[in-house]
């Protein structure tokens, strides 16, 4: 690497006071709880990872079917299966301190007061960088999607959300509405520090010769490539409408689809589903945003943030 150690200078970025090696996050509910990956990638050589959603107590989630394949995507309806956040602060987190990467919790409940919980639970723990809140998850019947839809709703967590937050504050939106814009607008204005973007698109797939749905819950959530264009646009979108970072989430399997979120505003990304088929996939796109930068003769990738011509 260029600086003699792990990692290239050049892709360092910062959010919210707090630095990244490079801009490439394992997404949420996708990297379990970052010590799944260690054998498998060099965690110090992350920018950071998101952890599976972290509520209040433990959830089971839905009953399987929990996942369908689909062209460019798949579906899933996991429901936010998770070990809790007490067990998350007592038990993982004395994992990870060994590795230098930053660590997100993010954080679902079924109400405000739940949210608030989770928070207020993993302000003890040692180690987290920021806070992502969930109000995206289309896959639960309370919470989530229920609030990611409302601009009111969504403000007034993000609200509470901030003042019982030791640590930055992070909102993840749906892009399951009609303006995302009004609603990063309103999560703004509510005091959120940082915004991700896209959660999954709701949808569904029916087996022809049962006639029901594929997946137990009925509908799902729809991530992997497929995605990737919906996700750049709303970006774009959302990053001519506020004036916070923003991380841009939705499809990215390789460093020039990282570089398509990075130029419409997105200062980091998360890479989701294509861990599934390619573990090492966010070692490749470090690699390929080091030989970008290489190639273009870029002294440091925060000149390409929002760079569209
Ligand atoms: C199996 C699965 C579980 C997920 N669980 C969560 C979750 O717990 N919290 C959350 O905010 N997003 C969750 N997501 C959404 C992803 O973090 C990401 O926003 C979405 O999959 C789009 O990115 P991708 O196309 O790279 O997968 C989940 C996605 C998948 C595929």
């Amino acid at each position: 690497m260029a600086d003699g150690t792990n990692n290239d200078p050049r892709l360092a970025v910062e959010i919210s006071g707090i630095r990244f090696n490079n801009p490439v996050i394992g997404a949420s509910g996708t990297f379990g709880y970052g010590l799944e990956f260690a054998d498998l990638i060099d965690l110090n050589r992350l920018g950071g990872f998101a952890t599976k959603g972290l509520s209040a107590r433990p959830l089971p989630g839905n009953p399987p079917p929990r996942i369908v394949e689909t062209h460019g995507g798949m579906l899933n309806a996991i429901g936010l299966q998770n070990i809790g956040a007490r067990a998350f602060v007592e038990e993982k987190l004395p994992l990870l301190a060994r590795y230098d990467t930053r660590i997100i919790a993010n954080v679902f409940g079924y109400s405000d007061d739940e949210y608030i919980e989770a928070i207020t639970i993993l302000n003890d723990g040692d180690g987290i960088a920021a806070y992502e809140l969930n109000i995206s998850c289309p896959n639960v019947k309370e919470g989530g999607i229920v609030i990611g839809n409302s601009p009111t709703a969504a403000a007034r967590l993000t609200e509470k959300a901030k003042l019982a937050s030791s640590r930055p504050l992070i909102v993840k939106l749906s892009p399951n509405v009609t303006d995302i814009a009004i609603l990063a607008r309103a999560i703004v204005d509510a005091g959120a520090d940082c915004i991700s973007l896209i959660n999954t698109i709701v949808g569904m797939s029916i087996d022809v010769n049962t006639r029901k749905p594929r997946l137990s819950y009925g509908t799902g959530g729809l991530s992997g490539p497929a995605i990737r264009p919906i996700a750049v646009r709303m970006v774009h979108e959302v990053a001519r409408a506020v004036d916070v970072p923003l991380i841009g989430i939705g499809g990215i399997a390789s460093a020039a689809d990282a570089l398509e979120f990075i130029i419409a505003g997105a200062t980091a990304i998360q890479i989701g589903t294509a861990n599934y088929y390619d573990p090492t996939v966010t070692m490749k796109v470090i690699d390929g945003l080091t030989a970008h930068c290489e190639s273009h003769h870029i002294a440091t990738i925060k000149g390409l943030i929002g760079s569209l011509e």
